[in-house]
């Protein structure tokens, strides 16, 4: 059976934040730990959805969702990666389900990705890496960064 590609819309509003959910938990976190993420990211999610900042694919197999990608451009200061641009286009919320996976659907959500950013004429592309998706990234090009975080909680 075939794939198809359609772009998200305020309709995806809880499949969104479901594979956002699940995303996290495929990296090993616990139900408890994601839990209280899923209220404040569909508030945050839903007018973005609806003024276009957050877009971005849902692949369908019979007219049913298996997998998405989000896509935002994000303020960021000129840098020598862009030096000519304060923005990065940033991917999240890469999700298959499991037993679609290894038919190349993230491949191909990322593909559309990279060929929206240079359609929005970015520069630089960034995103973060799950362990599960770090090889498919490496393997499509992308290259980890010197990025470093710290908890203030
Ligand atoms: C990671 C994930 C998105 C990959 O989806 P997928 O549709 O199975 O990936 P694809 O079939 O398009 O794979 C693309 C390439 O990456 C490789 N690849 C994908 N997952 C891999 C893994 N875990 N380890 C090694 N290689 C992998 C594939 O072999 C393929 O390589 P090829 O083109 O040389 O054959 C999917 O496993 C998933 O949803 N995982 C849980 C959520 C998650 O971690 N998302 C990433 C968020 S950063």
């Amino acid at each position: 059976m075939t794939y198809d590609h359609r772009p998200v819309t305020p309709e995806d509003l809880d499949l969104v934040c479901r594979h956002r959910r699940d995303m996290f938990m495929a990296s090993g976190r616990s139900a408890d730990l994601v839990a209280p993420m899923d209220g404040p990211f569909r508030d945050w999610l839903a007018p973005r959805l609806a003024s276009g900042a957050y877009f971005g694919w849902i692949v369908e197999q019979a007219g049913e969702a298996v997998g998405g990608l989000g896509m935002m451009v994000i303020d960021w200061p000129p840098h020598p990666m862009h030096p000519t641009q304060a923005a990065r286009g940033y991917v999240l919320n890469v999700f298959v389900e499991p037993g679609h996976r290894g038919h190349g659907l993230a491949g191909a959500l990322m593909r559309r990705a990279t060929d929206e950013g240079r359609r929005r004429g970015l520069d630089l592309m960034v995103l973060h890496a799950t362990a599960m998706g770090r090889p498919m990234y490496e393997k499509l090009g992308w290259a980890p960064t010197s990025e470093m975080s710290l908890s203030l909680k």
